[in-house]
């Protein structure tokens, strides 16, 4: 099977590339070899190397950032997503595409499926379900991930954000009222591979861990895990606050738990990422 990656210096392209497996050919692109708004570009490499699916970890993820810069989060996010689902479905290749858990607005208070009325309130949300239209709309046998609160030994992310804070600080405030799913991002990519394997079904797919969890408690659990690995000599008094009270340029939901049940049809479940919190941490020390 030949695969095409995009966005392969991302959290989810570098556990992507790391469990690829071995008897498969793997094309991986980062933003300076195929920029995916770059449509020509697109069409070339796809019609040039022939993939048989296309693996689109690339977005605009910046959620902050994106409220200010709406043009290039639609570029990405919307246009060149389009654009893959109708290359894709021109040169006959699987697209598996990622979505996100902000696309819904967060007032449930039970776990949200696939079909639940999607209402974004931030401009990042909004251009991912841009995004998932686009696709649906163009390209029926592809598939999208929606996943949420993504961690890794890679980039940027909230348990390396929190690891960076507690060396420099000895009191911490975290919101507490905003409830999600931590995902580790190389289950990911497993639960990719499997879907490509078992020649999984177009549509929208849940994939998240398998607890919920506040920021708050989960920045806890991130300073036991790292003081128990002696990668944090000490941590932080850390304090629980509300959203209100730490205001951000875009506002987040307050509640995105995903119901995971429609993957059960493909025996996936959801990330345990309490142990996969353990292995990645001992990976950051290591690096
Ligand atoms: N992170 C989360 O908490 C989270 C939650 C829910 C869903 N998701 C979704 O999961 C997917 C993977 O996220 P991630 O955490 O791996 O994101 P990430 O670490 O930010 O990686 C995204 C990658 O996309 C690349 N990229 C951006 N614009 C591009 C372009 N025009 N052409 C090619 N590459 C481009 C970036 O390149 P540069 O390195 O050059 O900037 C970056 O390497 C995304 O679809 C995201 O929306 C993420």
């Amino acid at each position: 099977m030949k695969v095409l990656l995009t966005g392969a210096n991302g959290q989810l392209g570098h556990c992507f590339k790391n469990i690829f497996p071995k008897d498969w050919e793997l094309f991986a692109t980062d933003r300076k070899v195929l920029d995916i708004t770059d449509n020509l570009a697109v069409e070339d490499y796809i019609s040039t190397y022939k993939p048989d699916c296309i693996v689109n970890t690339a977005a605009f993820t910046a959620v902050d950032k994106a409220e200010d810069d709406y043009n290039l989060a639609y570029q990405v996010n919307v246009v060149a997503s389009e654009n893959l689902a109708i290359v894709a479905k021109k040169c006959n290749a699987k697209l598996v595409h990622i979505s996100t858990d902000y696309v819904f607005d967060g007032t449930k208070n039970y776990p949200y499926e696939e079909n639940d009325k999607t209402n974004p309130i931030n401009v990042y949300g909004e251009t991912k379900r841009k995004g998932e239209l686009a696709i649906l709309a163009n390209n029926s046998s592809a598939i999208i991930i929606r996943t949420s609160w993504v961690f890794s030994e890679y980039g940027n992310n909230f348990v390396k954000t929190m690891l960076k804070l507690a060396s420099e600080n000895t009191k911490l405030s975290v919101v507490d009222d905003q409830i999600g799913n931590p995902t580790y991002a190389g289950d990911i990519a497993k639960v990719v591979i499997k879907l490509l394997k078992k020649n999984a079904d177009g549509g929208i797919y849940h994939y998240c861990g398998d607890k919920s969890i506040s920021w708050f408690l989960f920045a806890k659990e991130i300073f036991d895990v790292a003081l128990k690995q002696k990668l944090l000599l000490q941590v932080p008094d850390v304090y629980p606050i509300n959203s209100i009270s730490f205001p951000t340029k875009a506002k987040r939901p307050l509640y995105s738990v995903m119901s995971m049940e429609k993957l059960k049809k493909y025996d996936l479940s959801g990330s345990n990422w309490r142990e996969q919190l353990i292995s990645c941490i001992s990976k950051i020390k290591s690096i």
